[in-house]
């Protein structure tokens, strides 16, 4: 799996460089830095996870570092909408006027390395992963994924599957379906469903990341791991036809979602499945914390889940990071805090609320329910692939023009326009 793991990594991130000989990074400038901190400087944690199936996991991480440092003062600063929606632009906008925040929820991959790392604005970890023992802790592929230039610049608190295709129960078994596994079998248990009066497919788009979501799976599903991969480094083409096929099949799907698409977020799409007034639902991970823990709803016996059409096998990856920002006062508390986000008692209070798995290899298996525990083998076995929706696969200005292309095709369904677009972004991003 590592060696797999790391190849794809190299292909889609440039970063192959092997980490093993990284020195530390403490200084003597980092250590008078560190002894300079301000008493009383609050540790403001930014993500966007606020709401319903997002902030019971940060929430049972804060608690834990409130009671191991009930000196350091905490600010949950989430700023609300899904994927970052508004938090990216809130993080860019203070880390432009060099306001950073103690630590902020980044996407391992582009998003990091090509954002922020590039951009000068992030500590090198290497003395903390170090310090932790943490260097044969995480899989290869996501200390690759952290890392820039034999560097390291985040940790990873989870690891959440983007391919998953989880259904209603009660709704399969009442009209006799079994889930879908190929395009195929989608279109024919859809036409079914279709027939009966229930909506085949929940969208909630009024975010448009979740369309680019469904649409990276299709992608996945249609061209496979490599030559999938092989966009992300200019070896394939957004003009190839597995793209024209894979768009083709994506506007196919289109026709058996629900109407007010456009106004849903993804918990309210999500809701349509658990109702049982839509079937299938493509959404990462996170939708299992919000189906349990929100709507208390239990796993294959309410829902089930399946990878996404033709994705067996394959696993669509997205992995929250934090890190330390340059300039921050409180540099000695931010590190406390990844540690324990780091640990296996920080990664076993969030993983089981928040969906995901954890993103270090001792975690305790016994902690997390069926979903999980599959989940980790899959991950141990799948060829895995970096997503574009969640900032692992390029860089943000790619990934935003992707959402206002997809955006627009959701209602035009116009497939030339959309692969010009794909092929006049991709051009710039080689620049
Ligand atoms: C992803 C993030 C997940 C989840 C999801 C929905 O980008 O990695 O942790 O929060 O967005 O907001």
């Amino acid at each position: 799996m590592r060696k797999k793991a790391s190849a794809w990594l190299a292909l889609a991130l440039g970063v192959g460089m092997a980490l093993s000989g990284c020195s530390s990074n403490s200084s003597s400038s980092d250590d008078a830095k560190q002894g300079s901190q301000k008493a009383g400087e609050k540790l403001e944690i930014f993500s966007w996870w606020t709401g319903a199936g997002e902030e019971d996991g940060l929430k049972a991480l804060i608690k834990l570092f409130q009671e191991k440092h009930p000196d350091i003062e905490v600010e949950n600063a989430a700023v609300a909408g899904g994927a970052g929606t508004n938090a990216k632009a809130v993080l860019a906008s203070r880390m432009q006027g060099d306001d950073p925040p103690s630590t902020f929820q980044v996407h391992g991959g582009a998003e990091l390395n090509e954002g922020w790392v590039a951009a000068g604005k992030m500590e090198p970890l290497n003395d903390l992963y170090e310090q932790e023992g943490w260097m044969d802790k995480f899989p290869e592929a996501l200390i690759d994924m952290v890392s820039k230039d034999g560097n390291i610049y985040s940790v990873p608190v989870n690891i959440h599957r983007g391919n998953v295709l989880w259904y209603n129960k009660k709704v399969f078994a009442d009209n006799g379906l079994q889930p879908p596994k190929t395009f195929d079998e989608f279109f024919e248990v859809a036409d079914q469903l279709k027939a009966k009066g229930v909506t085949p497919l929940a969208l909630g788009d009024k975010e448009p990341w979740t369309a680019t979501h469904l649409f990276e799976t299709v992608l996945l599903g249609t061209l496979g791991t490599d030559n999938y991969q092989k966009l992300w480094n200019g070896e394939l083409s957004f003009d190839a036809p597995q793209v024209k096929q894979a768009v083709e099949t994506f506007k196919k799907m289109l026709g058996y979602i629900n109407e007010d698409h456009s106004s849903r977020n993804w918990q309210d799409a999500a809701q349509l499945v658990a109702e049982g007034k839509a079937a299938m639902y493509v959404m990462g991970d996170w939708a299992k914390g919000y189906f349990v823990n929100d709507l208390k709803l239990k796993v294959n016996e309410d829902f089930g889940y399946v990878p996404t059409p033709n994705t067996d096998g394959k696993f669509m990856v997205i992995t929250d990071t934090f890190g330390l920002p340059k300039g921050v006062k409180n540099p000695d508390d931010v590190k406390k805090f990844l540690a324990l986000l780091g640990s296996v008692e920080g990664q076993d209070a969030f993983n089981p609320l928040k969906g995901s798995i954890p993103a270090r290899i001792d975690a305790d298996p016994s902690k997390y329910d069926e979903y999980g525990k599959q989940t980790m083998e899959d991950f141990k076995n799948a060829e895995l692939a970096p997503s574009l929706a969640h900032g692992s696969a390029a860089a943000e200005g790619f990934v935003t023009k992707v959402n206002q292309a997809i955006n627009i095709f959701v209602t035009q369904k116009d497939v030339n326009s959309l692969i010009d677009t794909l092929v006049s972004a991709a051009a710039e991003l080689k620049k």
